[in-house]
Order: C-alpha cells, then structure tokens, then sequence
C-alpha cells in the first residue's frame, strides 16, 4: 500500500476529502502521517477524528530549510512514497524539493498558470476570466509551477463573490486531488518537459 504525506495549514477540506476517498475505496492508498505548519489548523482536528496520526512542526519564525530539514525527517519515519500539499501555506525550501523530485504534488485553485499565489479566486474573478478552474501540479522549485498532472475548469458567474467561486471550487479540488494522486501512484505517466504524459 502506497503511504502518503499531506502538509496542510489550515481548514483541511483537500485532506478530509482525500481520506474520504480511501475509505471508500475509491483512492488506494493510507495516509501515513499529517503534517501541519500551524498548531490551530482544523485540519489536524479533522485528522485527529479520523484516527490519522498527525504531527505538528510550527513554522513561525523559523529558518525555511531548517522547518523543511524537521518535516523531511517526519516524513521518512512515516516511510511517505508521495507527499500531498493540501492548503500548504509555505513555500517549500529548494532543499526540500530536491530531496523529493517528482514526488511532491499540489492543488492550486486557478487554471494555472494563470493566478498563482495567495486568493487565485479573488484574482480570477478581479481579473474578470468567464472560465477558472483548479490545478494539481508536481512542485518545483518556483511558486505553483511545475508539470501540471490534471485541470478541472468551471465557469466564472457574473454573481460570483470570492466565497461563492471558492466553494464551487473546492468541490471540484476535492475530486480532481483523488484522481491525480491514484494517476501518480500507479506510475502510468511519463513527464516529457513540463508535459505530463499518461501511458
Ligand atoms: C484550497 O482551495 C487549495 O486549493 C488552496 O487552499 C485551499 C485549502 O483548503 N491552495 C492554495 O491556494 C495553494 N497555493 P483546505 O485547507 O480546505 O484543503
């Protein structure tokens, strides 16, 4: 059984959402350990509920690689195959990515690379796009940039606020997150540049 690591720092529907999928038996694969930046995040209650084993590594005022140094080491005791940012608000240390090529992933509310960075529905709807939609990506070493394993778009409505975008959103996010992990766990892709090719 594949054993995920997922990062988060907050309310933690993308992690609720991808655990809800393996104990459907819709995603195979256990989540080994969660891991949170932030002592207050939901979704280490969430996780606790669940029976998940969760870890948190507060990041404020530390050193970005010796934070990274600390989550890597949890994630090899908990022998994580791929890790999962789920609403991971930190930038990840080259350091850390190095470490983990290509076996690092994230989900990212915009049709990248349109929208990268902090509030992408904010950004979406200000920019005034008819079509946004959600991203999961391999991280690189730049913000929300590497080869893009899956897309859902959804239709931005004149209505629309940043909450009402979101929560449409986050629906699609939390079924698109399962695909893309099960995609990436059983290998049947090859990446040619950025492309990320089934085969
Ligand atoms: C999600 O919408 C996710 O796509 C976004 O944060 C939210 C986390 O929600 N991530 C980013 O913006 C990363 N750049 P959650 O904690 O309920 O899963």
């Amino acid at each position: 059984m594949k054993r995920l690591g997922i990062l988060i720092s907050g309310r933690g529907s993308n992690l609720e959402a991808i655990a809800g999928h393996i104990e459907a038996g819709s995603l195979d694969a256990e989540i080994a350990i969660v891991i949170s930046n932030r002592p207050d995040a939901r979704g280490l209650a969430i996780a606790r509920q669940r029976g998940l084993p969760t870890v948190c590594i507060p990041s404020k005022g530390m050193d970005r690689e010796a934070h990274d140094r600390l989550t890597f080491a949890t994630l090899q005791n908990h022998q994580v195959d791929l890790v999962c940012l789920a609403g991971y608000m930190r930038l990840l240390s080259p350091w850390l990515i190095q470490q983990l090529p290509q076996r690092i992933l994230n989900i990212h509310p915009s049709l990248l690379p349109a929208f990268p960075g902090l509030e992408a529905q904010r950004q979406a709807i200000e920019y005034g796009v008819k079509v946004t939609g959600c991203t999961v990506h391999f991280v690189d070493e730049h913000l929300d940039h590497g080869p893009i394993v899956a897309q859902t778009a959804i239709a931005v409505e004149d209505t629309d606020t940043p909450e009402t975008l979101s929560a449409r959103l986050l629906r699609e996010e939390h079924r698109l997150y399962a695909e893309a992990i099960a995609l990436v766990l059983s290998g049947r892709y090859r990446i040619e540049g950025r492309r990320v090719i089934r085969t």
